[in-house]
């Protein structure tokens, strides 16, 4: 069903109203991918808690590594539900939301958005849009949506409903049309996690008025600078992967050792296996039993977790991980496994 709607051939165009919005909302509550506006670019939206759809996100997109998404609420009690608020943001959602603020704030024990959603972060970024449409959305899909812009990796934003058919018809279950974007540049990213609020992405919500609200905002990312010209000069969106703190080489380093292309495996080792799984492994996980990469995707963060959790249970001595093909959502997969198998730093 999920893998049906989500690669539908056809991408139906559905009009903003009330029946397609309901439409939407249940595409998106089955798994399907739906495009939709908001005040800064149309967003690619999946249902953030199931782990299958936010994969199919990626496919959709061809995004050669995962970076994490922003998910989307209704408003901020919804946000805050699902993530640790601290006073500062509370005090930016009364002030920017609904509107162009993305924050980044420590995921909820209980969180249920799928960890490939924050790319295997314990961090998350919210926002409540300012977009009647997409509110009246998120509020009947009920869940997180996570989305990031409409368009495939390496080409500009969209802000139509044209641009996002342009760059992703035939591979997404829909588009809910609600005319031009009106901020026309993605929300600005501003991460609660350090010691003082640090800006991530110079976006819709501008610096200034933050800093006027909650005091001076780190700059110090030299990531932001890219990303401040890349969004000046409208040059295609991510290529300037590095930004995120999901990208730095050891981000994801599991406690436990990690052993790419495995072709034999010890009892002394734990398996993350893609397809029949060797034999002899001391705890296995399998990605996908029928090596379906867009399944091995949805595994992959929750898999790494689960087998350094066994590994120190057990006292195995590491992650023995079989070859994931270099194709397709193989391309970031592999590009995780390297980062979890890299000399720690
Ligand atoms: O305006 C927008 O923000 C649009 C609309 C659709 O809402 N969405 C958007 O999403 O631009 P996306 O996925 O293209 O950009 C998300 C960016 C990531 O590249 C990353 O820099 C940052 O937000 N981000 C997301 N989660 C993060 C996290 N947990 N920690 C740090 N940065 C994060
Ligand atoms: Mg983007």
């Amino acid at each position: 069903m999920t893998q049906t709607l989500a690669h539908s051939a056809i991408t139906q165009t559905l009009a903003d109203d009330q029946a397609g919005v309901a439409r939407a909302a249940a595409l998106l509550r089955a798994g399907a991918l739906v495009a939709f506006g908001t005040e800064t670019v149309y967003g690619l939206g999946a249902d953030a808690t199931n782990a299958r759809a936010v994969a199919e996100v990626f496919a959709a997109k061809r995004r050669p590594h995962f970076n994490p998404l922003i998910c989307h609420y209704p408003d901020a009690d919804a946000a805050f539900a699902q993530v640790e608020a601290t006073d500062t943001a509370r005090r930016l959602a009364a002030a920017f939301w609904p509107g162009p603020l993305s924050l980044v704030l420590p995921r909820r024990p209980d969180c249920p958005v799928a960890l490939l959603a924050g790319a295997g972060l314990q961090t998350l970024a919210v926002r409540v849009p300012a977009h009647a449409t997409a509110l009246a959305l998120l509020r009947a899909v009920g869940r997180p949506v996570a989305a990031p812009s409409a368009n495939r990796s390496g080409q500009i934003s969209p802000t139509t409903a044209r641009h996002v058919l342009d760059g992703l018809a035939g591979r997404i279950a829909a588009v809910l049309d609600s005319g031009p974007c009106l901020v026309g540049v993605e929300s600005t990213v501003l991460d609660l996690c350090g010691d003082r609020p640090s800006l991530l992405r110079p976006g819709g919500a501008t610096v200034e008025a933050i800093e006027a609200l909650i005091g001076p905002v780190g700059r110090g990312s030299p990531h932001a600078e890219a990303e401040a010209a890349r969004t000046r000069h409208a040059v295609a969106e991510d290529q300037l992967t590095l930004r995120s703190p999901g990208l730095q080489v050891s981000h994801y380093a599991p406690d436990a050792p990690v052993r790419l292309n495995a072709d034999a495996v010890r009892s002394d080792e734990a398996l993350l296996a893609f397809g029949a799984p060797l034999q002899g492994a001391g705890a296995v996980f399998q990605l996908s039993a029928a090596c379906d990469l867009t399944e091995a995707a949805a595994n992959l963060f929750v898999g790494l977790r689960h087998l350094d959790a066994e590994a120190a249970r057990l006292g195995l001595i590491g992650i023995a991980v079989m070859p994931v093909p270099e194709h397709g959502l193989g391309l970031a997969i592999n590009d995780r496994l390297h980062r979890a198998a890299a000399p720690r730093i």
